[in-house]
């Protein structure tokens, strides 16, 4: 029995998971399914509900009014955070990458239409942006309040209680299938994602390897990122668990040319797949995960996924960011 910590209800869940017909029909062996969290809620959309529903319980629970994030500057997690904020009647600033531009779009618009407050720090001066969340949260103090500080995408011990808690909803949704996915496929960009399945699946004695593409650093990086992480929430949370056991496997090669920045073939597949289903994803995190799971399916043996006859895509959401990008698509 898994013990809970406190968590807010604030996801639309559980979510679908559907079968994409007519996009498997190019695998003769395999059958793809999408989990669709991307249909958590509206405005907040997307995995980041799930760790917030964690990480906000946390933060009332320490009395905190205000909660300050970051991230970039067209971060899901920052905007889902602004909406989130709003809804509780809490405060919200947001610490984010790159240059203030002319005109917010995206997830920056909603940032501002919810009336989350925004610092903008450089790139060259990003490796402060824990210092100035400290210096936030002294200045909410001196003005009588508390700011409760979340890390880049929710990604640490109290984050990852969002996935091992899908973990568990994936498991009902095999049972009601009456089958096991051999591979449960997901994009990483802080980590509590995979993390969150790989620890979830394997508490639950599930059989489904969890699979990542990163669309940031690379597969050390999230070794040892997970590592660290589920060891903290070993401590924290007193946990009997295997951290030796694990099985971290991050799929390189489908970055492309770097984190937020995709090649044409990213924006072909989400068309692709927008055109086949319905269903759409992001240049920066579930197209560029999408993109690598098709590729290594049609590589058989030789690829990543090999054998699958099942498998389980985690559609994270992500929709704001197609239209910041929509300059890169192609009609013919
Ligand atoms: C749409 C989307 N998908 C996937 C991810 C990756 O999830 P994680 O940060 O937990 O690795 C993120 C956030 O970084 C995201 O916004």
């Amino acid at each position: 029995m898994i013990e809970w910590p406190a968590r807010i209800e604030l996801a639309q869940l559980p979510t679908p998971i559907t079968k994409l017909e007519r996009f498997s029909q190019r695998f003769k062996d395999t059958t793809i399914w999408v989990k669709r969290d991307e249909l958590t809620g509206t405005e907040v959309s997307g995995n980041k509900i799930r760790k917030l529903e964690f990480c906000i319980a946390e933060a009332k629970s320490q009395a905190c009014d205000t909660l300050i994030t970051c991230g970039g500057i067209q971060s899901n997690h920052c905007r889902a955070t602004a909406v989130l904020g709003a809804r509780l009647g809490m405060k919200v600033h947001l610490i984010l990458r790159g240059e203030e531009p002319d005109v917010p779009e995206g997830n920056l618009l909603m940032d501002y239409l919810c009336g989350a407050k925004i610092s903008y720090l450089s790139q060259a001066q990003w490796s402060s942006h824990e210092a100035l969340a400290k210096k936030l949260q002294d200045d909410c103090v001196s003005g009588g309040g508390k700011a409760f500080f979340i890390p880049v995408g929710a990604s640490d011990e109290v984050g990852l209680w969002g996935y091992i808690k899908a973990s568990e909803e994936l498991n009902q949704d095999f049972l009601g299938l009456q089958m096991e996915p051999e591979y449960i496929v997901t994009a990483t960009g802080s980590g509590g994602t995979q993390a969150g399945l790989i620890v979830g699946t394997q508490l639950l004695g599930m059989k489904s390897q969890v699979v990542a593409f990163n669309v940031s650093d690379d597969a050390a990086y999230f070794d040892k990122k997970i590592r660290e992480d589920v060891t903290l929430w070993k401590q924290r949370y007193n946990q009997e668990f295997d951290v030796e056991k694990m099985k971290v496997k991050t799929v390189e090669g489908y970055l492309g040319p770097g984190y937020g920045v995709a090649g044409p073939e990213i924006f072909d597949t989400i068309a692709e797949l927008a055109s086949s289903e319905g269903i759409f994803l992001d240049p920066v995190y579930t197209g560029k995960a999408f993109h690598g799971m098709v590729s290594e399916l049609q590589k058989g043996d030789e690829g990543q996924l090999s054998r699958a006859k099942n498998v389980v895509f985690i559609h994270t959401g992500g929709l704001f960011g197609v239209f910041p990008q929509q300059h890169n698509f192609r009609f013919d």
